[in-house]
């Protein structure tokens, strides 16, 4: 889901298009919270749209956490680590 439709706009690997990219260093750099908030409630005055309708602040929380985590199949990073 988060590949779908946040891809469509942050790029398929999530390393941005429409959006910034969301990858691990970028989203490793910023509080969790903030990350949530953007997810849930959206941005004001940019494209990013709000997901509350669609998730829970849970699932927002998680989806924030993978993103920090490193989303998986973000090949170059997980075998960088081996
Ligand atoms: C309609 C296009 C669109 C979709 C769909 C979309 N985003 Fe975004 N997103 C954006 C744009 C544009 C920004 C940059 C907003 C700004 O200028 O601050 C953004 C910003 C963000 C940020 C903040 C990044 C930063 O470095 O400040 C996060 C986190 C984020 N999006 C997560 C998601 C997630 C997770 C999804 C899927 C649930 C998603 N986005 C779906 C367009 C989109």
């Amino acid at each position: 889901m988060v590949r779908q439709d946040c891809g469509s706009c942050h790029g398929l690997r999530l390393t941005g298009g429409l959006g910034p990219p969301l990858t691990r260093d970028v989203m490793a750099a910023q509080p969790l919270d903030s990350l949530v908030s953007v997810i849930f409630n959206g941005r004001p005055g940019t494209p990013m749209p709000g997901w509350k309708s669609m998730i829970s602040e849970g699932d927002a929380v998680w989806i924030a956490r993978q993103l920090q985590a490193g989303f998986p199949a973000e090949p170059s990073a997980s075998q960088a680590a081996r």
